[in-house]
């Protein structure tokens, strides 16, 4: 048995909840909302496939069904609205998880907690700090959205499948992350290697044209119809997967650092090797010097908005 707890039945958690049911990996799956009729709506609305697919028990409940829970996911809070940054929504957020979390603890303070609200980073840092949950068992969603948009771009480019991209975004799930290039590759070929025989144009222009269209993705989707969420409710899933199936699989999660790059005291997304008790650990990979100035700068930006935090 396997039970996963969505916290918010938004966009989002509502998304996930769907992705997670078509999963097959999970038995039991809880909204909770704020808005019970709105949890009570989507569960039901999910629950009408549920003939059509392997068995899963969706419902929505209150807190204290969070309990039995492998896995909290908690979407709860308040959205990016067009031309809003997610840092924007800092101070409205670390309010709400100021109260909600402690609440969830009540009654499981045993699941992996995988924060998924934004800003996610800050409020990664924010339930780490208040929960005080042993470290890999409290991470967000961080940049593994961000990763699968820089490596389905790169597909499209290169005409392969993405599948053999491997391709990382890290540093803030925001306006300061950035593509590690010294670190991808299609099917372990390096990209600069793989770039000579494809023959394609892939110059410096392009592969500042593909980060911009990365960092800017979500203010594009959110300006045409509002918000986001199929890609992060994959996402999530795939995260979700990894936790259940003790996958111990490679991805770009958020997660409290303690010294990589010399940044500590705020969550950042790097490769990290993810399972069944969360986070096992970060890879301190060999970025070029140019990279690790990058991520420095994504920890000065969320290091400064910490500060003016109550936590
Ligand atoms: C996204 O990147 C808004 O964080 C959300 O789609």
């Amino acid at each position: 048995m396997s039970k996963v707890a969505i916290i918010g039945s938004g966009f989002v958690g509502a998304t996930s909840a769907f992705t997670l049911a078509l999963s097959g990996t999970v038995t039991d799956i809880v909204l909770v909302d704020l808005n019970k009729d709105k949890a009570i709506g989507d569960a039901l609305d999910i629950s009408h496939g549920i003939p059509l697919i392997q068995p899963v028990n969706v419902y929505a409940g209150d807190y204290k069904d969070v309990k039995g829970a492998d896995v909290i996911v908690v979407t709860a809070g308040a959205a990016q609205k067009p031309g809003e940054t997610r840092l924007d929504l800092v101070k409205k957020n670390t309010a709400i998880f100021k109260s909600m979390i402690p609440e969830l603890l009540k009654y499981n303070d045993k699941a992996i907690y995988l924060i998924v609200t934004n800003p996610v980073d800050i409020l990664t840092y924010v339930t780490y700090k208040i929960s005080g949950l042993p470290w890999g068992r409290v991470f967000g969603s961080g940049t593994v959205l961000d990763s699968s948009r820089f490596r389905y771009l790169l597909s499209k480019h290169c005409n392969i499948d993405p599948r053999n991209v491997h391709g990382r975004i890290i540093g803030e799930h925001g306006d300061t992350e950035f593509a590690a290039w010294s670190i991808t590759n299609i099917s372990g070929i390096s990209f600069n290697e793989y770039c000579s025989i494809c023959g394609r144009v892939c110059n410096t222009n392009f592969r500042k044209e593909v980060e911009e269209e990365v960092v800017n993705a979500a203010y594009k989707i959110i300006d045409k119809k509002g918000a986001t969420y199929y890609a992060v409710a994959v996402a999530v899933r795939r995260i979700v997967e990894c936790i259940l199936r003790d996958e111990n699989s490679i991805l770009t999660v958020s997660s409290p650092l303690n010294g990589q790059y010399g940044v500590k005291d705020v969550s950042l997304s790097l490769p990290s090797i993810v399972g069944r008790n969360g986070v096992a650990r970060i890879l301190d990979l060999p970025l070029s010097d140019e990279e690790v100035e990058k991520f420095r700068h994504s920890a000065s930006v969320m290091a400064d908005v910490i500060k003016q935090l109550d936590i």
